[in-house]
């Protein structure tokens, strides 16, 4: 779906525009057609400039219905980049929560698998990724843990794990898993890492501590003297990964 984001230069605000309809700001509106033709900048009604450009995850992130927390893209670029994905890769991860990496994950890799525990938590994924219109993904409601150790075999790259008792999931068998799979948790918290890391440990010849770590990201302003880093916006904590690799 194209998709656009609209800046209004005078707030230094971005919106989404979710692909159809005319945009009413509180200073007039852009007409559907112009947005569409996407010329910079775009003028309301009223006379304010907005810029027009096409929309990314990072910006569609920010449109997505939140439920559940969605991990947001400091961490899933890490989670991309650390487990090599390309266009061939095929993704299972639980919960999917709001969607929001399932989102990132169906646009850049072959197939994903979502298992999400709840009904009402896959009505918000359907809700938040029906526009996309995505033909590479299967949402399950289910638990992965109940369901892990029939998939298919040796079919997956990577496993994400963004739910409370990953450990529950780390326990089965996971020959669903390539050889040398990624298997990264993704945990809020640092005294829930031990459970897993003492899992590991137990079982060495299953599965390898590959990493812990945690994505910093700090934003700057920068604008005539002001040259420093973003108040609100420094080092904000999301999560700790926990990188394994299946052995
Ligand atoms: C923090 S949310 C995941 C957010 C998601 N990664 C996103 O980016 O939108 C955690 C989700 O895990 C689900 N969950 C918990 N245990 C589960 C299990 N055993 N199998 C599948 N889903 C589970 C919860 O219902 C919840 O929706």
């Amino acid at each position: 779906m194209a998709n656009k984001i609209l800046i209004d230069l005078k707030e230094d605000e971005k919106y989404v525009w979710k692909g159809k309809g005319d945009f009413h700001t509180k200073d007039g509106f852009i007409k559907e057609a112009d947005i569409i033709e996407g010329k910079n900048p775009l003028i309301t009604s009223k006379g304010a400039q907005f810029l027009c450009f096409e929309a990314q995850h990072y910006d569609r992130a920010q449109a997505i219905r939140r439920g559940p927390q969605i991990i947001i893209p400091k961490d899933l670029g890490y989670i991309c980049s650390r487990s090599g994905l390309t266009r061939n890769s095929v993704v299972l991860e639980a919960g999917g929560g709001s969607g929001g990496a399932t989102l990132f994950f169906a646009q850049l890799v072959k197939e994903v698998t979502t298992y999400e525990i709840r009904a009402d938590h896959c009505e918000i994924i359907e809700k938040n990724l029906k526009p996309y219109e995505l033909t590479n993904l299967t949402l399950i409601n289910k638990d992965l843990a109940e369901d892990v150790a029939n998939l298919e075999k040796n079919k997956y790259d990577l496993l994400l794990l963004d739910m409370p008792e990953p450990a529950k999931v780390l326990e089965k068998d996971l020959s669903c898993l390539k050889s040398g799979a990624f298997i990264i948790c993704y945990i809020p918290s640092i005294t829930q890492i031990q459970t897993i890391t003492n899992y590991c440990e137990a079982n060495e010849t299953k599965l390898y501590i590959d990493e812990i770590t945690e994505v910093g990201l700090r934003h700057w302003k920068v604008s005539g003297q002001i040259a420093r880093p973003e108040h609100r916006k420094i080092n904000d904590h999301t999560a700790f990964l926990v990188i394994l690799r299946k052995l």
